[in-house]
């Protein structure tokens, strides 16, 4: 029976583990995860969603307060228009997240950045422009462009010095928005470099409706294999999503796929940017804790566990401070819901929003515990301790069992 270290990733002239470990924003994929990836030879992500508010976590810089001082004059203002990104602080805030990282990189493998197109931060193509290129000035091994796809960002990319030795990639979950973005960006002459495809059982935002069940990843990938194939294409795929075992992931390698893309076993590493507690409500989440709604006011569906402080909460949208999700006239669904209920309900204190979260600051402060469906096994691949808690796990043990378990096995960490 074969494992996942009988085979390898190549992308260009370099050999790689096929583990690639997904983005996971807001830090969630910290440096430390993605660097973990990189040592052991695989391929780590780290995240550029709200990356100015990482920094300011990460190495002491000041995006967020800065900002909401600059816009404080707006913060009882429902036109959101006025709120904009300097878009000199974000390239500095990429170009620190991203030098810091590569600095301690070791090992043979590599870091990508995944960059959310749909954060469209009141200014979506001026903003992504810089978020793409400060990362690849800063010296990212690559970009993996993520759901939202923005069928021009090749484009952005096109006069940069870069564009043609960095590893670029895109995330989709069908063939049609595949063959979509190859013929949008045709005009570049520039395949990606590898493909990951995401199937239903992700975790974050997902490339689906509600009727996301009726989908199969193992379908879309031959799918999207087949036609390569006709058309004499060969771009590396990356399966994800619902990859749980060390068996899974062989199965598909053995299909073809190139390497395995997978988050939610890292979700509960000792290096994931989770507070601990919250690792713990991953742990011991069962498969009925978890949903795929429609709050998110990207709206894509996302998967999350039904107990997330976000839901149902009802904060001031606090575009001032963050804002990434204001679209390119200054709006955002979480401040048409919020105002509904503000004026539904004249003098209350406080009020609830169902339907919508103010998704950057419930991120920001790790209170939208979002998920893959298979969390519900996590506290399969640990012991629990006296105390009812369970163990955390190392990214190198996670990786490993990935790497060298097979079948249905889960190395279980010593005891
Ligand atoms: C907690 C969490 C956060 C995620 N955040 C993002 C994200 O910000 N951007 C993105 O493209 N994918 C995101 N994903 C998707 C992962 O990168 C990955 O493709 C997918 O979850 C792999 O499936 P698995 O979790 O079943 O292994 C997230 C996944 C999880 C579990």
């Amino acid at each position: 029976m074969k494992c996942v270290d009988d085979f390898r990733l190549r992308l260009g002239k370099q050999e790689l583990v096929p583990i690639v470990t997904g983005g996971m924003g807001v830090d969630i994929s910290t440096a430390d995860l993605a660097l973990e990836a990189a040592r052991l030879g695989g391929v780590g992500h780290i995240s550029d969603a709200m990356v100015p508010t990482v920094s300011d976590r990460r190495y002491n810089t000041r995006y967020v307060k800065d900002k909401l001082r600059q816009y404080k004059y707006n913060v009882a203002n429902d036109d959101k228009s006025d709120v904009q990104f300097d878009l000199a602080r974000l390239a500095e805030a990429t170009e620190t997240h991203v030098r810091r990282t590569m600095e301690r990189k070791r090992g043979t493998g590599l870091i990508l950045i995944n960059c959310m197109e749909k954060l469209t931060m009141n200014a979506p193509k001026e903003t992504l422009r810089v978020r793409l290129r400060s990362a690849l000035d800063a010296g990212i091994d690559g970009i993996t462009l993520a759901a939202g796809l923005h069928l021009g960002s090749f484009a952005l990319m096109e006069d940069h010095p870069r564009f043609r030795d960095a590893r670029l990639g895109i995330i989709v979950s069908s063939l049609r928005a595949l063959q979509l973005f190859l013929k949008k960006s045709a005009r570049t002459r520039r395949l990606p470099d590898y493909v990951v495809i995401e199937g239903p059982l992700a975790g974050g935002h997902l490339g689906f409706g509600m009727d996301w069940a009726k989908y199969d990843l193992a379908t879309i990938v031959a799918e999207i294999r087949a036609w390569l194939g006709t058309e004499r294409l060969d771009i590396p795929l990356v399966p994800a999503g619902g990859i749980f075992t060390g068996g899974d992931a062989t199965a598909f390698l053995e299909q073809g796929a190139a390497a395995v893309q997978v988050a939610t076993r890292f979700t509960v590493a000792q290096e994931c940017g989770l507070p601990d507690d919250i690792k713990q409500e991953y742990f011991k989440a069962d498969e009925d804790d978890i949903e795929v709604n429609g709050i998110s006011p990207t709206g894509y569906p996302m998967r999350m566990l039904k107990n997330s402080p976000a839901i149902g909460d009802g904060i001031r949208p606090n575009c001032e401070a963050y804002g990434y999700l204001l679209d390119a006239h200054g709006r955002c669904q979480y401040i048409d819901a919020w105002n509904r209920e503000v004026a539904a309900h004249p003098g209350a204190k406080k009020v609830r929003v169902w339907d919508k979260t103010c998704l950057c600051t419930q991120m920001r402060n790790f209170d939208l515990w979002t998920c893959g469906h298979t969390t519900y096994r996590l506290k399969e691949t640990t012991r629990a301790l006296p105390d009812g808690s369970y163990r955390l796990l190392s990214a190198e043990h996670i990786f490993n069992d990935y790497r060298y378990s097979k079948g249905d096995a889960i190395a279980l960490p010593p005891g």
